[in-house]
């Protein structure tokens, strides 16, 4: 081998081993169905894109799981039990939040369910038509999902961020408030 070639050699060989320390870099982001990826105007999203909560280490949550727990408490918890955490009627949405696909989840809210025959009779209303939930859907999803992967403690968050002006404005047009 002349020292010329060598030298090319020894150069691919560090390329490769760059090539191969950035793949794993890459390898590490999360890619699962919980962690934050990215942030937007106060909402945080998994790296498919999917609303998710953000909890900083004193505790503080993001504005949509602040708001979750109280809509949540407001419309959900008396089939689904406080907290998410189920009752003997409907399923712990908890639980759901972690193993339901988030299109599934909006499904179910949005148009419904029903298993009724002789030997059950469980009923989930479709809130479709209901700005009281519809508005508020990411909000219950993103504090439900909090409350499954067990980062958030049981009862209201005593920090939260603050609201931004998109998740005002949102909030706002889609209660037909302008
Ligand atoms: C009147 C009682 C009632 C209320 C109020 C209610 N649910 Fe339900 N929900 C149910 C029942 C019962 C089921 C199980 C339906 C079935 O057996 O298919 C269910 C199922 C679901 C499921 C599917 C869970 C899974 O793991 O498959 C989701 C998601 C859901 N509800 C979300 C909500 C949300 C969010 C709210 C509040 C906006 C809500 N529900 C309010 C009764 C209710």
């Amino acid at each position: 081998m002349t020292s010329r070639t060598h030298a090319v050699s020894m150069i691919l060989t560090v390329l490769t081993l760059l090539a191969g320390a950035a793949g794993a870099e890459e390898a590490q982001a999360p890619v699962d169905n919980i962690t934050a990826a990215r942030e937007e105007d106060g909402r945080y999203y998994t790296a498919d894109d999917v609303p998710t909560f953000k909890i900083a280490e004193d505790g503080t949550v993001d504005w949509l799981t602040y708001s979750g727990f109280r809509r949540y408490h407001a419309e959900c918890h008396v089939c689904h039990g406080p907290e998410g955490e189920g009752s003997s009627y409907a399923p712990a949405l908890k639980k759901s939040a972690i193993d339901l696909d988030y299109y599934a989840f909006v499904d179910v809210v949005t148009n419904g369910r029903k298993r009724v025959n002789v030997a059950e009779n469980s009923v989930m209303p479709a809130f479709g038509e209901n700005p009281n939930v519809m508005c508020y859907l990411d909000d219950i999803y993103v504090y439900l999902k909090a409350r499954g992967s067990g980062e958030l403690p049981r009862g209201r968050p005593a920090k939260k961020e603050a609201k931004s002006d998109a998740i005002r404005d949102a909030e706002s047009s889609c209660l037909g408030h302008n």
